[in-house]
């Protein structure tokens, strides 16, 4: 029997790479570019499934397109906001993502981001790489501790766990706002909020780990930002439109926000110009999940998706 046809976007790790080719036709190439609307759509005339990233993008005009060849859409992320899913559903295309492998990967970097800026670890790392540090003072790039402080974790699913369970390591006190309460023993001693506001007011860190909904969407605008208590730290590493940029930039000009991290921006790729000039916003280029064991865990999942769809299975990640 033939091999079912994929398509894989863009380069995924040698492992994951190695094993698709074992098992299906593959396209690939290695020019590593994000597919556009009108590659997808030549594409889904020649392949049975896609192993895409959140770099394309499904919209429902490109799902309408669509050649009725393309069955399942094997997404290579856990965010799936690059995919209309009522257009696909009601083309009848499975979707699938790969929850839990990146959880560490992600939290790791939301952890990185939010020492770095509690800590100003660019102005540091900018004034010793420049041969600026010429003097030392008991005032000089004095940040806000960690350890102790109160962190508001917004989105309790893998990631925000991972996130709590780090933080205990610096003694945080967790506190939480999801749609629905954990049980006590994935609490941990964590505090449930059953309101956004409430969450806001006792977060002197803030760390968003929510997916992007149209529910979502703008969450932490101006005046949610000017609910957290003065001085506050925020890190985003889920998606950069939960932040009205505009509404951040203000507040850190001001002080109300003491520091960002940031693995994600509103527009991407390319980030936000306006918050270049402020040392204490920490910037990474969407990252959360690139290390060498999650990539591989990423694209065996994808993988795992797509053996179960072809074999007649339900995926294991149905979307
Ligand atoms: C995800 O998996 O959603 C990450 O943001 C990388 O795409």
């Amino acid at each position: 029997m033939s091999k079912p046809v994929i398509w894989i976007t863009r380069t995924l790790s040698e492992a994951t790479l190695e094993r698709a080719r074992r098992d299906y036709e593959v396209i690939w190439d290695a020019t590593d570019t994000p597919g556009s609307a009108d590659d997808i759509i030549a594409m889904s005339a020649q392949v049975d499934g896609i192993i895409p990233c959140h770099s394309e993008h499904f919209s429902a005009a490109v799902v309408e397109q669509l050649d009725p060849r393309l069955k399942i859409i094997a997404n290579h992320s856990v965010g799936v906001d690059h995919c209309d899913l009522s257009a696909l559903r009601s083309r009848g295309i499975i979707v699938t993502n790969t929850p839990g492998v990146l959880s560490d990967a992600t939290a790791e970097l939301a952890m990185m981001l939010m020492l770095c800026a509690a800590r100003k670890a660019v102005a540091g790392d900018r004034i010793v790489r420049s041969g600026a540090w010429n003097f030392w003072s008991p005032a000089f790039l004095v940040g806000k501790q960690v350890t102790g402080a109160r962190l508001g974790i917004i989105g309790m699913g893998g990631v925000g766990c991972a996130m709590a369970r780090k933080a205990r390591g610096f003694d945080m006190q967790i506190h939480y706002h999801n749609r629905s309460r954990l049980a006590p023993e994935v609490e941990h001693g964590a505090i449930f909020h059953d309101t956004l506001d409430g969450l806001l007011a006792v977060s002197d860190f803030l760390s968003l780990h929510c997916p992007s909904t149209p529910q979502t969407v703008g969450m932490m605008n101006a005046s949610r930002i000017a609910q957290l208590p003065a001085g506050a730290i925020l890190v985003n590493t889920a998606r950069g439109n939960l932040i009205d940029e505009a509404a951040l930039l203000a507040a850190i000009q001001s002080g109300q926000i003491a520091a960002a991290g940031l693995d994600c921006f509103c527009a991407e790729p390319g980030g936000n110009a306006e918050f270049s000039d402020h040392e204490n916003i920490v910037m990474m280029p969407h990252v959360g999940s690139a290390t060498v064991k999650t990539r591989d865990a990423m694209g065996a999942k994808a993988l795992d998706n797509l053996d179960a769809f072809f074999r007649g299975d339900t995926p294991p990640d149905l979307v």
